[in-house]
């Protein structure tokens, strides 16, 4: 079966989607994206995604590439074009394409949309079962965190360092000892007498719509939620950790540094959480982000 990808307005085959060398997001990094999970061919937490993309494109002044509504079926049509039941869509807004130069270019320059499609088969995970390990790494990003823009190359120094050290993810820290979240996901711990803690969503952190729905799993199982920052000292001290996005969904965490966590295996909470977040994308359990 052919692959699809949609550019500025066309379905074209994968490897022959392309955008202009003066694309602004290509120069200046100028432009933000979201990447929204596909379970059994369904979106999850699709609105909490496309609000979230309207409020990145609205903190860069950046105009919205097509209504919501429209937006939202030209998703769907590349769903179906792929033939897509498990795995995630991959969506980028651009400034668009003009001559280059640091300031805005002309108000009537259209912004580039770019849709892609991700295959990825989740039941066979491993690191749902036997956990994962993460190192701490400087957070040396922008002020802006909370925006969900294509500017990640901290990100990307900061995963890599993780994958050359065997680890899964970085988590990053700030001057003071605070965790802030991940390189692509936000951080959890869970303390010994049982708290579940993650950074509150400043411009810090990526308020991550995975992040919004185990907050709202956690009240319905009852647990005791925290929103507060915690330190590189409680991570390496605490009962359990673990990672949230739309591909990590809730992803173990058995060591951080040399730190391993609790008995070395996924604990009990992530499990437990895991399992309601799959349930929920399955829909299982009835509410949205
Ligand atoms: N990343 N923090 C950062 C820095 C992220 O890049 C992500 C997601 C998250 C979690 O957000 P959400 O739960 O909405 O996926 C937190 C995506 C998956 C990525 O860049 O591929």
């Amino acid at each position: 079966m052919p692959r699809y990808c949609y550019v500025n307005g066309r379905f074209t085959p994968h490897n022959q989607g392309a955008v202009h060398i003066e694309d602004r997001g290509y120069q200046f990094a100028d432009g933000v994206y979201e990447v929204v999970t596909v379970a059994d061919g369904k979106l999850v937490d699709e609105e909490g995604h496309m609000a979230r993309l309207d409020r990145s494109l609205k903190e860069l002044r950046m105009p919205a590439p097509m209504k919501r509504a429209v937006l939202q079926l030209k998703m769907r049509e590349l769903i179906r074009l792929n033939g897509l039941t498990d795995g995630l869509v991959y969506m980028q807004v651009t400034r668009g394409v003009a001559p280059r130069n640091h300031a805005f270019p002309a108000e009537d320059t259209p912004p580039a949309l770019v849709m892609t499609t991700k295959r990825m088969d989740f039941a066979s995970m491993r690191k749902f079962t036997d956990g994962v390990s993460v190192v701490t790494r400087p957070d040396l990003r922008w002020a802006r965190c909370d925006i969900k823009t294509v500017s990640l190359l901290p990100n990307c120094l900061a995963k890599q360092e993780a994958y050359e050290a065997g680890a899964y993810e970085a988590w990053l820290v700030k001057e003071n000892g605070e965790v802030t979240e991940g390189s692509s996901s936000n951080a959890w711990i869970v303390t010994a007498d049982g708290k579940l803690i993650t950074r509150p969503p400043t411009n810090e952190i990526l308020n991550g719509i995975t992040r919004r729905t185990i907050i709202t799993l956690a009240a319905e199982e009852g647990l005791t939620f925290e929103e507060r920052a915690f330190s590189v000292d409680e991570a390496h001290a605490a009962a359990e950790c673990f990672v949230s996005s739309a591909t990590s969904f809730v992803t173990p965490v058995v060591k951080v540094d040399d730190a391993v966590i609790g008995d070395g295996s996924p604990g009990p909470l992530s499990r437990k959480l895991l399992d309601a977040y799959k349930d929920y994308i399955a829909g299982r359990r009835d509410r949205a982000a």
